[in-house]
């Protein structure tokens, strides 16, 4: 019988611009105080890139830190994905830029789409070259700069979001570790929830889509919490039921960043005590799909996860998209 691969995540690293917004700035900008900002989504601050940082600037330092963890060098890499809303340009790809900034010169590039769960989603792609022998070492790296197509005069979305890049290295494994099961979904009848209308085929970039504010996140929150505490729980059943596991398996859960509150009410459905869920939230906002990559870097570094350890990252996010991962810790 032909011994099972999997794909294993062997470095991690994250990147997080310097300048930070506090709750305090917010307040000046809009008609907003911490009080509510922190008790309504559990944010504190969140970083912001400087201005002549685009995607692949900080999409490359999360993979220089990934590969040196793992130490891989980047012209071994074979295929780099980039999991992004916030391109550096709508073509070409995002992971092309951060391909020749890193040197990883041998790698196939190409970006996805999958908002808040593009990381989940990207892990999915990784993991299938990986356990079909097609790719040997592969980089994933989720990052967005949601702060550039953020609506800084609309208080319902502008408390919520932050700039930021996460990355892993997968390679190959016969051993236990690795990923053991990715679940994936999405609903494309509720795309209108939230989403960037100006800019792509549907209404190309003029004067009247700048002036009508079509270039920023417009989001229903209301509708999309409801929506995510589902599809975050759901996710994260199938997930484990995919690898065989039961929730008091796992060490600890990393979900998408989006609300506090949609983070506890997950928490609570799946009857996890709270030592076993990851926040940084507070930190950072929502980076949309960098924010669960960031957050495994974390919680590895930060000593929350050890080799053995079962982890799930579970995600939701615009498209409708959603999704799950459970990751035995082979480090
Ligand atoms: O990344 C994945 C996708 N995103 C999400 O998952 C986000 C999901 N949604 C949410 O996190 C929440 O719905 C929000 C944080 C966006 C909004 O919180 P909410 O508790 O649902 O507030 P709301 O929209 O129902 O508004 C309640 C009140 C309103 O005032 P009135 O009408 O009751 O007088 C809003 O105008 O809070 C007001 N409000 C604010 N007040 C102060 C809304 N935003 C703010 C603000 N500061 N920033």
């Amino acid at each position: 019988m032909e011994t099972k691969i999997r794909a294993t995540i062997t470095g991690t690293g994250s990147y997080l611009p310097a300048k930070i917004l506090t709750n305090a700035e917010l307040e000046k900008m809009v008609d907003t105080n911490d009080e509510w900002i922190t008790t309504r989504t559990g944010v504190k601050e969140r970083r912001l890139a400087a201005a002549e940082e685009a995607a692949s600037d900080l999409g490359a330092e999360a993979a220089r830190r990934a590969l040196k963890e793992a130490k891989v060098k980047p012209e071994e890499i074979d295929c780099l994905i980039v999991a992004t809303i916030t391109g550096d340009m709508p073509f070409p790809a995002t992971a092309c830029f951060i391909q020749n900034l890193i040197g990883a010169k041998n790698a196939a590039a190409f970006d996805i789409s999958a908002a808040c769960t593009g990381f989940i989603y990207a892990l999915s792609i990784g993991k299938a070259y990986i356990e079909s022998k097609t790719y040997k070492k592969v980089l994933i790296v989720a990052v967005d700069l949601l702060s550039r197509i953020t609506d800084w005069t609309d208080r319902g979305t502008c408390v919520l979001f932050g700039d930021g890049a996460g990355a892993v290295v997968l390679e190959p494994t016969t051993g236990e570790q690795g990923i053991h099961s990715i679940y994936i979904g999405a609903d494309g009848a509720l795309t209108h929830l939230l989403h960037q209308p100006g800019g792509g085929s549907r209404n190309p970039a003029t004067a009247k889509t700048v002036a009508d504010r079509m270039h920023y996140i417009k989001m229903s929150g209301n509708e999309i919490f409801k929506l995510a505490v589902t599809a975050m729980l759901d996710s994260a059943r199938k997930a484990l039921d995919q690898a065989k596991l039961k929730c008091e398996d796992i060490t600890l859960l990393i979900p998408h960043q989006a609300n506090i509150r949609i983070i506890e009410a997950t928490a609570k459905r799946l009857k996890l005590p709270v030592e076993k869920i990851f926040v940084n939230i507070q930190k950072y906002g929502n980076m949309s799909g960098a924010t669960t990559a960031i957050g495994l870097d974390e919680a590895y570094h930060e000593g929350r996860i050890k080799k053995g350890d079962y982890v799930e990252l579970v995600a939701f996010g615009a498209g409708l998209t959603w999704g799950a991962a459970v990751i035995k810790w082979g480090k």
